[in-house]
């Protein structure tokens, strides 16, 4: 079974990015990258890029993950506050452990791309 399957498919994907988003958007690290962006749009991006992340169906047509985020200059702490949101936000909606380490080496998997490093750099 995918990720996706194990923690309840489309509704707990939705759930997981509601309330993710609002921890980003009251976290001081992060919240300025995503003054101008429009939220609506970047909900339902992260939920079809989640969505395919955790082996559901593959229907993300974004950016890949280094173009996406290239321009921002985003750093390691950058990161890891992303990932302590996904983290507490996973925790919140009771997600097994197990599954959090998963998801969290999903993410851990576009980190080079994402801070636009290579590999050898991280
Ligand atoms: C596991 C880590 C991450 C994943 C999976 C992820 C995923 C995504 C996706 C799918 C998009 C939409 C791309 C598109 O436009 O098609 C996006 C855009 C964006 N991400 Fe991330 N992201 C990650 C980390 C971060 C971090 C660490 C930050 C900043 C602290 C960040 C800030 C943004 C912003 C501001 C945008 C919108 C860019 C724009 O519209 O100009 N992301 N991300």
């Amino acid at each position: 079974m995918s990720i996706y399957e194990k923690i309840g498919g489309a509704p707990a994907v939705d759930a997981a990015v509601d309330i993710f988003y609002r921890k980003v958007l009251a976290d001081d690290r992060i919240n300025e990258f995503f003054d101008t962006v429009d939220m609506e749009g970047q909900h339902l991006k992260q939920k079809a890029f989640l969505t395919m992340a955790f082996g559901g169906p593959n229907n993300y047509t974004g950016k890949d993950m280094r173009a996406a985020h290239k321009h921002m200059k985003l750093n390691e702490g950058h990161f890891n506050a992303v990932a302590e949101n996904l983290v507490e936000t996973l925790k919140e909606l009771s997600v097994p452990q197990e599954y959090i380490d998963e998801i969290i080496a999903v993410c851990l998997s576009v980190k080079d791309d994402v801070l636009n490093v290579e590999p050898a750099e991280a």
